[in-house]
């Protein structure tokens, strides 16, 4: 599918990796539906991407407010060529914590927002994908990407609830891509290393370099379009489907 002028769908993507998804597609003359918690504390970058972008305040672990926003979506843009789950968290906690056992809803809270929540918004947009118009050589509907995390291979200490959450949405790529593969309906995820975003800001700096320079090469952090450029690939390339790559410099991470 060529990546001009898609209507697309970026659940968190006010901030990080789904704010330059979002850049990256209305550069290429897309619209897109951010589907984020709240938009005041990202006014600035929300002007900035003009009247292409639209914003619906959307928290993915409700059912009812995603339907409700991919119709929204739908009725304002008409085919929704493109779905990219960023939304997510990343808390750490051990089990057994100092100040006490883990509580379970922490744990459930990781599962709902980071997996639940991308498959509530794959859900609601295969609905609607299924009555795209089929374009391209390859009668293609629509591609959904979801993001996962190296840390679905080599969680660390504290990421229990966090890798469960990401080997979840790996191991449902291929069979939602196998299901949806009648329709013209590719499913891919994306497993990223350690990315400058608001999401590692909250390291501290000394703990920011000792990642950068556990990557083999480069030895940094990613940056953000980077993984957008990926997502374009993605969407260019219709032989990837089902199946999540791995975006990383070599990273794998160690037991702490
Ligand atoms: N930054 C990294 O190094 C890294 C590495 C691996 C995976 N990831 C994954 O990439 C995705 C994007 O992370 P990021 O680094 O851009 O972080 P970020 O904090 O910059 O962005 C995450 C966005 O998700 C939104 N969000 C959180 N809970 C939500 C909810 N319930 N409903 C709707 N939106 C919600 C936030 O408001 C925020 O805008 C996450 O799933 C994260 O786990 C990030």
């Amino acid at each position: 599918m060529e990546f001009k002028q898609l209507n697309a769908i970026v659940s968190g993507g006010a901030s990080g990796l789904g704010l330059a998804v979002t850049q990256r597609i209305i550069a290429a003359g897309g619209t897109v539906v951010i589907l984020d918690l709240d938009c005041e504390r990202y006014a600035d970058e929300l002007i900035l991407l003009g009247e292409r972008a639209h914003f619906i305040a959307t928290d993915v672990t409700s059912e009812a407010a995603v339907d409700a926003a991919l119709q929204e979506s739908h009725s304002t843009l008409g085919d929704i060529q493109l779905v990219v789950n960023c939304a997510g968290i990343a808390p750490s906690s051990r089990v057994l914590a100092r100040d006490g056992l883990i509580n379970h809803a922490d744990f459930q809270k990781v599962i709902d927002i980071n997996l639940n929540g991308s498959f509530t918004v794959c859900r609601a947009a295969v609905n609607l994908m299924q009555h795209n118009t089929a374009i391209g050589r390859d009668d293609e509907r629509g591609v959904l990407i979801n993001t996962a995390s190296i840390a679905a291979f080599e969680g660390q200490i504290g990421q229990a609830a966090y890798a469960a959450s990401k080997g979840g949405i790996i191991s449902m790529t291929l069979p939602l891509a196998r299901e949806f593969a009648r329709l013209g309906i590719r499913v891919m995820s994306i497993a990223p290393g350690l990315f400058e975003t608001p999401m590692l800001d909250k390291l501290p700096l000394a703990a920011r370099e000792a990642l950068s320079n556990n990557t083999p090469y480069p030895k940094r952090l990613g940056q953000a379009d980077e993984f957008a450029a990926l997502v374009q690939h993605i969407v260019e390339n219709s032989m990837l489907n089902g199946s999540t790559i791995r975006l990383d410099g070599a990273l794998r991470m160690g037991q702490k």
